[in-house]
């Protein structure tokens, strides 16, 4: 091979990727977006996939870390409330030199009390998750690591979602 000729990693190394944190109470809609936005470029890892009684967490960060390795762009899509929480997922893909992108589904508990209503089977998860996650909810900022950060609101119906965006830039 000649020098001039690009070399397969060195194509692999320059496809740039990404880790995708969703943020959002139960029933926000960070699924439907992921669906709707993500999910044919981002491989998905969520904890509510892993069977019932694994270490969940251990199970996520195992997945996530298999998909940086293989330099393939992956969202998580759980509730990720906390800065704690997310500086795990991030400080990862920061090590594997991903991009860290946030989309917030900002969504108020009354609207997700609604949206949760609408579901059924095991989807429906008891209200009172919705209101222990607001307490605990901490709002994302740029300064956790982001590249870039979008809160989002969800409009339209469950059979017509659609989704708004702003950046955040603090
Ligand atoms: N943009 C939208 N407009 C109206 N309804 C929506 C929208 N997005 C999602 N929904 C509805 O809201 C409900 C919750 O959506 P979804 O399952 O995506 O939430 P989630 O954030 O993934 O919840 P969980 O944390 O419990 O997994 C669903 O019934 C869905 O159809
Ligand atoms: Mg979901």
């Amino acid at each position: 091979m000649s020098d001039s000729e690009p070399r397969e990693s060195d194509a692999a190394a320059a496809t740039p990727f990404e880790l995708v944190v969703l943020m959002g109470l139960p029933a926000a809609g960070k699924s439907t977006f992921y669906a709707q936005r993500l999910a044919a470029t981002h491989a998905h890892v969520s904890m509510d996939a892993l069977p019932r009684h694994a270490d969940k967490r251990r199970r996520q960060h195992a997945l996530v870390d298999a998909a940086l390795a293989a330099r393939r762009s992956v969202a998580v899509d759980n509730v990720n409330p906390t800065h704690a929480e997310r500086a795990e997922l991030i400080g990862a893909a920061r090590a594997a030199g991903a991009r860290v992108v946030g989309y917030w589904l900002d969504a108020p508990p009354r609207a997700c009390l609604g949206r949760n209503a609408g579901r059924s089977g095991k989807a429906r998860v008891p209200p009172v998750a919705i209101f222990t996650f607001a307490k605990r909810f901490e709002p994302p900022e740029m300064s956790e690591g982001f590249a870039e950060l979008w809160r989002v609101r969800a409009t339209g119906t469950a059979e017509a979602p659609s989704f708004e965006l702003q950046t955040i830039d603090t």
